[in-house]
Parts: structure tokens; C-alpha cells; sequence
């Protein structure tokens, strides 16, 4: 039997993958702050280990006995800028060194974002040899991941995952979008351009890491080299304004309008949730550094090199992905 670890678990998408994971018949560890927060794992069969990114005995703990490292946990957002890099650099840095230091390591997949490489040139889609240029402190916190593992990659298997923006069951950051052409019937699209974007279902993603894990091929080391890095996204690649009617048409509504906000708009109201989240010490997804991602222009990434070297294929169209959310946001009252 294959033996995993799951960092993450408690988050959107770590959650789905440790699920996955016990469904293929996998022993899945996962390494989590809080126990409490997984019971529903932990009764169909997950082991938890108590531990922290940033506590290096716990993490060389959980990563002894398995085969795989899926490392997911990491900050997305943040009120103080330097925990972004701490805990998405330093972090997983503890990760990568705590696999180096066993006999026979774990193949480890680190889960990047598009946000490492940075936006797309024009409108065409990233591919995984083009030179990154984050433009966040989210992204370059997450390159910061990447050239971490790197430095391991002589010592442990290591292949990374760069997925652009992901939806699914669970979300909270998507749902907004959801939410607000529910409830308004608007979709918010920054500026007066309409850029493209790449997104990839969390059900499709899960299946994209089994695979590179599996079968992807591994980091050189060398930090120009996009060996053993792969986009994972869904095979649709539409502007902003097309997002939210798509997901205005799987929502049921006849017209979902489009409100273009200048740009100027988009920083200040940035600004302002970034002194509310101080204020209550908690981080949003609109935030000043969220607005500089929506000012750099298109976020579209191609899919097409994990598909050749894995086997990766979408399981369904993306409108069916939206449907299938939306579907669930109404199941939980969310909507
Ligand atoms: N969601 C997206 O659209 C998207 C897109 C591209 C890439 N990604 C990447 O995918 C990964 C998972 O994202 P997500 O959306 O699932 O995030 P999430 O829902 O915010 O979950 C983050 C997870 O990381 C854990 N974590 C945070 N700091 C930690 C620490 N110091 N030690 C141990 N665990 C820690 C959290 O644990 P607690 O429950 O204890 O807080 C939680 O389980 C992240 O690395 C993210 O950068 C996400």
C-alpha cells in the first residue's frame, strides 16, 4: 500500500486531495495545527500528525515512512507581508530539508501557483519555459517555495505544480464571485481591458498531483530549467467577463452585467480592506497585494506538457465545473 503525506489538509484543496488520496486506497498522514478541524478525515481513516511548517522537529517527524509529500499548506493571503515568505519560503524550505534528511526520501510535490511565474505575456498562455516575473508578494513568496525545493532536488524526487485560479467545493475565495452575481446579478471586472485567465476545478487539480506525482518528471536543480514544473489547468481559457457569465449562466441567471471598475478603484478599495483585515486580524482576498495581480493583465496558463508527460486530462468542460460548484453552494446554503 502507498503511503502519503498531506500537508494542507485542513485547507480547500488539501482537504480534497487527502480524500482522493483515501479513495484510491492510499494511507494517508496528514500534518495539521488543528486537529479538530479534520474529524470528518479522521474518521474514514486519515492519521494525523500534529505539527507546523515552521517547526522543523514535528515536520521531520510526519515526513518518516511514506513514499509521497503532497506539500499544499501555505498562505494564500496575509495581514503582515513577511509571513507570506516565512511560511511559503522558510516553510517549505523545512519541508524539502526534512525529506533530504532521510535514508531513502519521499518523492515530494511542492504545490506552486501561476503566481510564482507571473502574469501572461499579451494574451497568450504561460507555458512553463517562459522566465518567471511574480508581481506579489504572494507570488514571489511562492517562488521563494520553488527555488527552496530546488536546492534539494539532488537529494529528494521533487516536482512542482503551478495551478492558476482554483474553484470547487469549499472555496471561499471564488465564491465571491458566485455570490455576488447571485445576489446582484454583477461580476466585478478590474479595468477597462478584458484579460483571459486559466482556471482548474479542485477535482481536476487532485488528479493532476496524483499524476505528476506519480508519473511527472523530477526538478534538476538548475532554477532556468522547467524540467519536473507543469501548469495544471482546465482546457478553457476565458477573459474575465466570460467567467462571470459562465458562471451567471450556471447559476441560473439570464444576465449576469459586467462592471468594469477602474483600476485607481481596484487599489484604493485594496487599501482599505487591507486596513480593516489589520484592524481585525484577519487577511482578505481583495487586498493591495491581490490588486497588483489584477492590474498585471492576463493570468492564462497552458495545460498542454502536463498532458503529454501524465496523462492529464480535465474530467469535464469547465462549465460543467462551475455548475457542479454552484450546485454545491446552494446544497450547503451558502447562496
Ligand atoms: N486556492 C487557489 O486558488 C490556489 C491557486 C494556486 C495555488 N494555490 C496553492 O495551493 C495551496 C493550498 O491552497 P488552499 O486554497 O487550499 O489554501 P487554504 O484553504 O488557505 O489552506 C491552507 C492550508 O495551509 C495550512 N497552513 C498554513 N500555514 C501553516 C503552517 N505554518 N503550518 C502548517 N500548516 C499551515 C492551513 O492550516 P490551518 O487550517 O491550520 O490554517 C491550511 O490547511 C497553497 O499552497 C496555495 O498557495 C491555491
Amino acid at each position: 500500500m502507498k503511503r502519503a503525506l498531506v500537508t494542507g489538509a485542513t485547507g480547500f484543496i488539501g482537504y480534497h486531495l487527502a480524500k482522493s488520496l483515501l479513495a484510491e486506497g492510499v494511507a494517508v498522514k496528514c500534518l495539521v495545527r488543528s486537529p479538530s478541524r479534520l474529524a470528518e478525515l479522521s474518521e474514514s481513516g486519515v492519521t494525523l500528525v500534529r505539527g507546523d511548517l515552521l517547526d522543523t522537529s514535528s515536520l521531520n517527524e510526519a515526513v518518516q515512512g511514506v513514499d509521497v509529500v503532497y506539500h499544499l499548506a501555505g498562505l494564500t493571503k496575509s495581514v503582515r507581508r513577511g509571513d507570506l515568505m516565512e511560511v511559503n519560503g522558510q516553510g517549505t524550505r523545512n519541508v524539502s530539508e526534512a525529506c533530504s534528511k532521510l535514508g531513502n526520501p519521499p518523492s515530494l510535490l511542492l504545490v506552486s501557483s501561476l503566481a510564482a511565474a507571473g502574469p501572461s505575456m499579451g494574451d497568450l498562455p504561460r507555458v512553463e519555459k517562459d522566465e518567471v516575473s511574480p508581481v506579489s508578494h504572494y507570488g514571489r513568496s511562492k517562488r521563494a517555495g520553488e527555488l527552496a525545493v530546488m536546492d534539494f532536488a539532488s537529494q529528494v524526487p521533487t516536482t512542482i505544480v503551478r495551478p492558476p485560479i482554483v474553484v470547487g467545493e469549499g472555496d471561499r475565495d471564488a465564491f465571491q464571485w458566485f455570490q455576488l452575481i447571485q445576489k446582484l446579478g454583477i461580476h466585478v471586472t478590474p479595468g477597462f481591458s478584458d484579460h483571459h485567465y486559466s482556471l482548474i476545478h479542485v477535482d481536476d487539480l487532485v488528479s493532476a498531483l496524483m499524476l505528476a506525482a506519480e508519473r511527472g518528471s523530477r526538478l534538476t536543480g538548475r532554477a532556468d530549467d522547467d524540467e519536473g514544473i507543469y501548469f495544471a489547468a482546465s482546457d478553457e481559457v476565458l477573459t474575465y467577463a466570460e467567467v462571470g457569465q459562465l458562471i451567471g449562466k450556471c447559476l441560473g441567471r439570464k444576465n449576469t452585467r459586467v462592471v468594469h471598475v477602474p483600476l485607481w478603484m481596484i487599489w484604493a478599495l485594496g487599501l482599505g480592506s487591507d486596513l480593516w483585515a489589520c484592524l481585525r486580524k484577519k487577511p482578505s482576498i481583495v487586498s493591495v497585494d491581490k490588486s497588483r495581480e489584477a492590474a498585471a493583465g492576463a493570468w492564462a496558463c497552458s495545460a498542454a506538457k502536463i498532458r503529454s508527460e501524465t496523462g492529464f486530462q480535465p474530467a469535464m468542460s469547465l462549465e460543467s465545473r462551475l455548475r457542479q460548484t454552484a450546485d454545491w453552494y446552494r446544497q450547503e446554503k451558502w447562496l
